[in-house]
């Protein structure tokens, strides 16, 4: 296998999907190809971003389901269709079960905009990190990529990346920052890395082939 299919699970701006678009429009994730965008909310933007980049995208919204087992079903049933090898969760607010997640060992990523174990965990997502990190007075915070299990932001830890607190700043600046400075610096990377991990040495194991098991 030359390039591992990535689907990325999004939930609003989707500007980490932007990233790796642009990184792979770069050639900077030459392992990787974006294959599916899967929204867990109809008419977000990170919608509109994979369809200008010719990605297939669709939005899956829990409500929509009578239960959650048929809605991972479904979601299961996409990446089945796409033959996916990594899930990068870049800003997907909805919660996979960990019946789903378990199916996934080392196949599902998140991103996270604080230094891990620092604000994180259930209730953390957003610009909520950012608020908490401020009211704490922490000088340094930053962003985490690392692996999906059954505890929230609990996975190992693939990549960080460090940025300063600045005086007077509100959690929209930080956030901006810590975007700019490591997110879309980050993900890229990790998905690169990993693909590449996937490519070498698993060239026959699929998402897909975890979900029939
Ligand atoms: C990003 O800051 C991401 O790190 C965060 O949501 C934002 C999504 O922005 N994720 C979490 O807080 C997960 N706990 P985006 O839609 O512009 O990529």
């Amino acid at each position: 296998m030359d390039k591992a299919k990535i689907a990325v699970f999004v939930s609003g701006g989707g500007t980490n999907l932007q990233a790796l678009i642009d990184s792979a429009a770069a050639g900077q994730m030459p392992h990787a190809r974006l294959s599916l965008v899967i929204s867990s909310k109809e008419g977000v933007y990170a919608l509109e971003r994979a369809k200008a980049a010719g990605i297939p995208a669709y939005a899956v919204p829990r409500k929509t389901f009578d239960s959650r087992e048929a809605y991972e079903k479904e979601i299961l049933k996409m990446l089945d269709q796409e033959e996916i090898d990594l899930i990068v969760l870049a800003g997907f607010l909805s919660v996979l079960s960990a019946d789903f997640v378990s199916k996934f060992p080392d196949r599902i990523i998140n991103i996270h905009p604080s230094l891990i174990p620092s604000f994180c965990g259930d209730g953390f997502y957003g610009l909520k990190v950012h608020e908490e990190a401020l009211r704490y007075g922490v000088k340094v915070t930053g962003a985490t990529v690392h692996f999906v299990n059954e505890v929230t932001d609990g996975g190992r830890i693939i990549l960080q990346k460090a940025v300063s607190v600045e005086d007077g700043d509100t959690p929209e600046t930080l956030q901006k920052r810590v975007m700019e400075q490591a997110e879309w610096v980050l993900l890229p990377r990790a998905v690169e890395q990993i693909s590449k991990e996937i490519c070498d040495s698993n060239p026959d194991i699929k998402v897909h082939s975890y979900s029939n098991s």
